[in-house]
């Protein structure tokens, strides 16, 4: 067992050695640009780790977690495109850099490398693996929509919101953890429970994004701040704010969201200070560590020793208090 920035070193070098100058150029470009845009390397970190934790070694995992980085990534161009975002990780997105099509074909390559990666174990391995990996990778596809037609509606409801972050972001947290105790051949009860962990910690670390996608500060954060809410996007943040606000502001609210107005500095404004003063903000934080106990309850079930759990809660306490 070793500590986070031991697997994070360990990983960037294993991405540095797989990214390779091809052609044509054009394709490969922007795959190998956004690969080494940096990010925090959360998920691969995970898949390493797990592996450790259920006496694998991580070396033997680092393929799956390369996996698990390239499609991240590949959904990352993908999403950006449909966020009309312009920056990822302080730098241009890959569909301003170069173009739509560019964004499109270049993430469709890197989901196809992202599965011929689990080449590299034996079938039993590859067989497993790969299909955890088709039921989230569909399952991403289906939170990404959901998050995209709650744009245009204005009745979403929290379990709705809850479902959607669920499947967008935090079953591939969860399949990367699972991934590492597939490669180190935990029993299923153990694969079971890490999976579970990694939801609930996947949740927290998206209603952490949200929060942060309104409250980052823009000299660090890396993305555009008020993203979410040029797209109006239906986050915890603001179905809270919905619920706990009067009828005045509440429509102000409706209003503000059924528009993508050409003051956006004005919108972002007044939202936010609802968020504030309606108290969504704190109940945004609050959840978040409801979900990230809820994590911490599933360890309990582990049957690994106390310095694991004591590594995978000081993780979980990481991301609650990120600021990137
Ligand atoms: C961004 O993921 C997309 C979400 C699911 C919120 P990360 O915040 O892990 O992005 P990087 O990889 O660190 O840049
Ligand atoms: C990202 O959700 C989910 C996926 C990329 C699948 P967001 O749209 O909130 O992610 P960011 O904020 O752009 O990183
Ligand atoms: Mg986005
Ligand atoms: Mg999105
Ligand atoms: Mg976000």
């Amino acid at each position: 067992m070793q500590n986070i920035s031991f697997y994070q070193q360990a990983f960037v070098g294993y991405l540095n050695d797989f990214t390779q100058e091809k052609e044509p150029q054009s394709l490969y470009g922007p795959i190998n640009y956004i690969l080494q845009l940096g990010g925090k390397r959360l998920r691969p970190v995970l898949t390493l780790m797990t592996a450790d934790i259920f006496n694998g070694a991580y070396k033997q995992a680092l393929n799956a977690a390369l996996s698990v980085e390239v499609f991240h990534n590949f959904s990352l161009v993908h999403d950006d495109i449909m966020d009309a975002a312009p920056l990822r990780r302080g730098k241009d997105t890959v569909h301003e850099k170069w173009d739509v099509n560019t964004g499109i074909l270049s993430g469709d390559a890197m989901l196809i490398m992202a599965y011929q990666l689990f080449e590299n174990y034996e079938s039993a391995v590859f067989q497993e693996l790969a299909k955890l990996f088709s039921k989230t990778a569909l399952q991403v596809c289906e939170g990404q929509q959901y998050d995209v037609d709650f744009e245009s509606r204005d009745d979403v409801s929290i379990p709705e919101y809850l479902k959607m972050i669920e499947y967008k972001t935090a079953v591939l947290v969860a399949a990367a953890m699972e991934m590492g105790a597939i490669v180190a051949k935990a029993s299923n009860e153990d694969k079971a429970n890490i999976y579970e962990f990694g939801k609930n910690l996947g949740i927290a670390f998206q209603l952490q994004d949200d929060y942060l996608d309104a409250f980052g500060n823009p000299e660090t954060f890396g993305k555009q701040v008020g993203g979410d809410i040029i797209e109006n996007k239906k986050t915890y943040l603001y179905l809270k704010a919905l619920e706990f606000s009067g009828a005045e502001e509440k429509k102000q609210l409706l209003n503000l969201f059924s528009l993508k107005p050409s003051d956006q500095t004005h919108k972002i404004q007044t939202v936010k200070d609802i968020f504030v003063s309606s108290g969504a903000s704190l109940a945004t934080k609050e959840i978040i560590e409801v979900y990230t106990n809820k994590a911490f309850a599933v360890l309990e079930r582990l049957q690994i020793s106390e310095a694991k759990k004591q590594l995978l809660k000081s993780f979980g306490q990481q991301l609650m208090n990120r600021n990137v």
